[in-house]
């Protein structure tokens, strides 16, 4: 048995799909659980740049089954456009597969992503728009349409049918808005219906086949543990688990077929939308880190918030999901700072607390501890063995592994697959 769940420990855009692309190489099976367009891979292969948003990066190798499950939501426009534009490419597509069980992105989901964060005013999430909470909303709510109804078009007419009468009231009546038409809604959908019919299947089958034929099988998480809808600093979360439990109820896996767990940190701390972030830096090395990583949002376009590594978080994410080794991303950005912080402790009205907070009351009130390391001025890019780097670069690196208590797995210096250190054998 061969399985391996890649996921995010921070706010999320920690460089996930750098790793996952090189781990990805090595499987047979790449699976996405959670989420849907709302995350934004940056894959550099060939010295050339991929952006993928829903497309496992599996798709940028032959021969690899690439899988959206059962937990992912989808807009099938999104898609068939992500689709279409790696064709154009000259990528190969026909191994991708999407679960019958999947839920589907409307464009009212999307309206009403908007107007509900128009309406939270000062208290607005910072969400992507892209209609994921309301999605996920009609799933819990057990109104939402899956693909398995998409492909049924009697059973999809009538839901939407019900669907938009019910989001049509709520969008005039709440939200002041025009709402849709629905034979308009319901033709553009058949037609998506008809693009993805070949690739649609129960894919919790062909995951478990593939487990019992010992197959590699890679698990790419979107998003990470603060924006995990359980456990992160909600409501300021997306609406899925990020977690590595969300891996096994996203693709319908069992937890005891998910072997080894790999965490992927930032060297340093990013976040994009709104809500508490106790290491945020508002200065001079806040922008010279945004500018150095170019921390724009690869969905959004949006500035991401910067600030020093927090060691605090990383343990947390290594509690919630067993993270059995880290995968340290974007050391490189950090080459040129004179002296660095990690956070190593939260204090609290004085006290150091051991727990991570459930209150974001607490959380935009705690005091980080600091450690300060001297920098190691000098570019880490071109260095290829552990062994090799600065001194103080791994003095850094050790300190947060001791603090969260999760050994080093991999090293990453650079965008390109070379820049890759492997410590630990992961597959
Ligand atoms: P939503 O997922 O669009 O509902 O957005 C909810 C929160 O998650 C917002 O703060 C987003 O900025 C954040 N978010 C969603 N996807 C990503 C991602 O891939 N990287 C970083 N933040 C994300």
């Amino acid at each position: 048995m061969s399985t391996v769940v890649v996921m995010g420990t921070q706010w999320g855009d920690e460089g996930k799909g750098k790793v996952v692309d090189y781990l990805a190489e090595q499987a047979d099976v790449v699976v996405r659980s959670q989420g849907g367009n709302n995350a934004g891979h940056t894959v550099v292969v060939n010295e050339m740049a991929h952006k993928l948003q829903l497309l496992p990066s599996g798709i940028l190798y032959k021969g690899k089954t690439c899988i959206l499950g059962n937990g992912v939501v989808i807009d099938p426009g999104a898609l068939i456009t992500e689709i279409k534009n790696m064709q154009a490419k000259g990528f190969d597509t026909s191994a991708l597969r999407i679960s019958n069980r999947a839920h589907v992105i409307l464009p009212y989901h999307q309206l009403l992503d908007e107007v509900e964060e128009q309406a939270r005013g000062a208290f607005k999430i910072g969400t992507t728009k892209r209609g994921i909470g309301p999605c996920y909303m009609d799933k819990m709510a057990r109104v939402g349409i899956r693909i398995v109804d998409l492909m049924d078009e009697e059973e999809f007419s009538a839901k939407l049918e019900r669907n938009i009468a019910a989001k049509n009231h709520l969008l005039k009546n709440v939200y002041g808005v025009e709402g849709f038409e629905y034979e308009a809604v319901r033709k553009e959908y058949l037609a998506y219906a008809d693009f993805l019919r070949p690739y649609v299947a129960d894919t919790s089958y062909i995951l478990s086949k593939a487990i019992k034929a010992d197959k590699k099988v890679l698990f790419e998480g979107a998003q990470a543990t603060m924006l995990d809808l359980d456990h992160g600093t909600y409501p300021y979360v997306t609406s899925s688990n990020p977690i590595a439990g969300g891996a096994s109820v996203g693709s319908g896996v069992g937890p005891s077929k998910l072997d080894k767990i790999i965490g992927v940190v930032k060297a340093y701390n990013t976040r994009v939308g709104e809500g508490p972030f106790p290491t945020e830096l508002n200065d001079e090395i806040g922008n010279q880190i945004r500018e150095t990583g170019h921390e724009y949002g690869t969905v959004t376009g949006r500035p991401r918030r910067c600030g020093w590594l927090d060691a605090c978080v990383v343990r947390y994410a290594g509690h919630l999901s067993g993270i059995d080794y880290m995968a340290i991303t974007r050391l490189d950005i950090l080459d040129e700072l004179e002296t660095l912080k990690l956070c190593v402790g939260y204090k609290y009205k004085g006290e150091i607390i051991g727990e991570y907070p459930a209150s974001l009351k607490v959380l935009a009130a705690v005091e980080p501890v600091y450690e300060e390391f001297a920098g190691w001025k000098t570019s880490t890019c071109a260095i290829r063995k552990y062994e090799d780097l600065p001194l103080n670069a791994r003095k850094y690196l050790e300190r947060l592994s001791e603090v969260a208590e999760i050994p080093l797995g991999i090293v990453s210096v650079g965008p390109n697959r070379d820049q890759t250190m492997i410590l630990k054998p992961l597959f």
